[in-house]
């Protein structure tokens, strides 16, 4: 399949993209990860909450974002408008609050108690008449919002709307059942490892036999002993593939009722056929999520640093804990996410200190590794359209 989309065709090919060395100094060199910050994560739009954190005029989550050197406020506002507010008092700079989230009616600042709206708007200032500005021009300052299938995105400086961004994975997102989401339990760590090694290694199923030989039993084995994916598409800046199931995976009795308790009548609805059931989805830069319609599990890479990053790990729900058996299969789903994942720490810091070493001039990735391939040809696009845009 070759459709034209975007900078990069949609195509399942793999030597699409070619086949060469990827250079080593991509995953630690701070030139270059300047580079990746203008023209990939302040034009990127980028996923950081749900709308099920917003459920009342007023309520808020505050988001950190170094590479941007930014707190911002999430606010749902009064008119019901989502909006990203940078947590800076327009007087003299002062955050706003550092509660990490909750629901105010108004934000006060703590300095001199200038106050404003759930909009933004300055509301009071002590004094007022005797500055030199109007209110008007005092409302806090705002980054671009928007929503898709219930996730919220940010841009720092938007080229496009967030559905242009999304092209075709604007529908996907919107069929899969994460926008019904009404809970989620949450996972963030730091690691001493640039963002796209982090990243990278929830795109490759290569390491699953030897780093995950106990946890990753139902991904690998029989006649596909990496359990690489069924299949891949790659789409303008994002990318698919099947998961792969091991039809003979040797399922615990705690796993088989984990998984009936949070997918409820998966045999009898045969819910894993629903589109997109089988189906990882990246977005770029930093995002995956595996679409199972029981729930959906996430997560986004953010840079601190070029040699550390900050991963936010989801599992969205729809609906309560009811019962003693989908609270099991919610905490036995998120135990055993938080087991694989620190099984892949420390392999993945230690990939980045032999990287930082500058021992290596290339890396290589292999066919069945293309997605990560692809997230550096993006990336290496971005940049040098960047470059030639601004003259740097
Ligand atoms: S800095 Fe916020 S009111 Fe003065
Ligand atoms: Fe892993």
């Amino acid at each position: 399949m070759n459709i034209h989309s975007g900078t990069i065709e949609v195509t399942d090919e793999p030597e699409a993209l070619g086949t060469e060395p990827i250079p080593a100094r991509y995953y630690y060199d701070p030139e270059w990860y300047e580079l990746e910050r203008k023209a990939v994560w302040m034009r990127s739009w980028l996923n950081i909450g749900h709308v099920c954190e917003l459920p009342e005029a007023g309520s808020f989550v505050r988001r950190e974002i170094e590479f941007a050197n930014a707190s911002l406020l999430i606010v749902r506002g009064k008119d019901g408008e989502i909006r990203a507010l940078h947590n800076a008092c327009t007087h003299r700079g002062t955050q706003l609050t550092s509660e990490p989230c909750g629901k105010k009616s108004t934000f006060s600042c703590p300095y001199h108690m200038w106050t404003f709206g759930t909009d933004g708007a300055l509301l009071s200032a002590p004094d007022f008449e005797r500055f030199y500005v109007e209110k008007d021009d005092c409302a806090l300052r705002q980054v671009a919002v928007d929503v898709c299938g219930g996730l919220i995105f940010i841009c720092f400086e938007p080229q496009q709307s967030l559905r242009e961004y999304l092209g075709p994975m604007t529908d996907m997102l919107e069929q899969v059942a994460v926008g019904q989401a009404t809970t989620y339990h949450e996972y963030v760590y730091e690691i001493d490892a640039n963002w796209k090694l982090t990243y990278d290694n929830f795109q490759e199923n290569y390491h699953l036999r030897f780093i995950h030989p106990r946890s990753a039993q139902s991904g690998i084995g029989g006649d596909n002993p990496f359990g690489y994916p069924s299949s891949f598409s790659l789409v303008g800046k994002h990318r698919t593939q099947t998961i792969w199931t091991n039809p003979d995976g040797d399922f615990t009795p705690s796993t088989l009722l984990a998984f009936t308790r949070a997918v409820p009548r998966l045999t009898q609805d045969g819910l894993m056929e629903l589109p997109h059931a089988r189906d990882y989805m990246a977005l770029f830069p930093n995002f995956f999520m595996l679409c199972n319609p029981g729930n959906n599990f996430l997560h986004y890479v953010m840079p601190i640093s070029a040699e550390k990053s900050r991963g936010v790990i989801r599992l969205y729900w729809k609906g309560e804990d009811e019962t003693a058996s989908v609270r099991y299969a919610r905490e036995f789903g998120m135990a055993t996410t938080r087991d694989i994942h620190s099984e892949d720490v420390n392999v993945i810091e230690a990939g980045q200190r032999g990287l930082s070493s500058g021992a290596l001039e290339h890396i290589h990735f292999m066919e069945k590794e293309v997605l990560c391939r692809h997230l550096i040809k993006v990336v290496e696009e971005t940049v040098e359209a960047y470059k030639e845009e601004t003259g740097i």
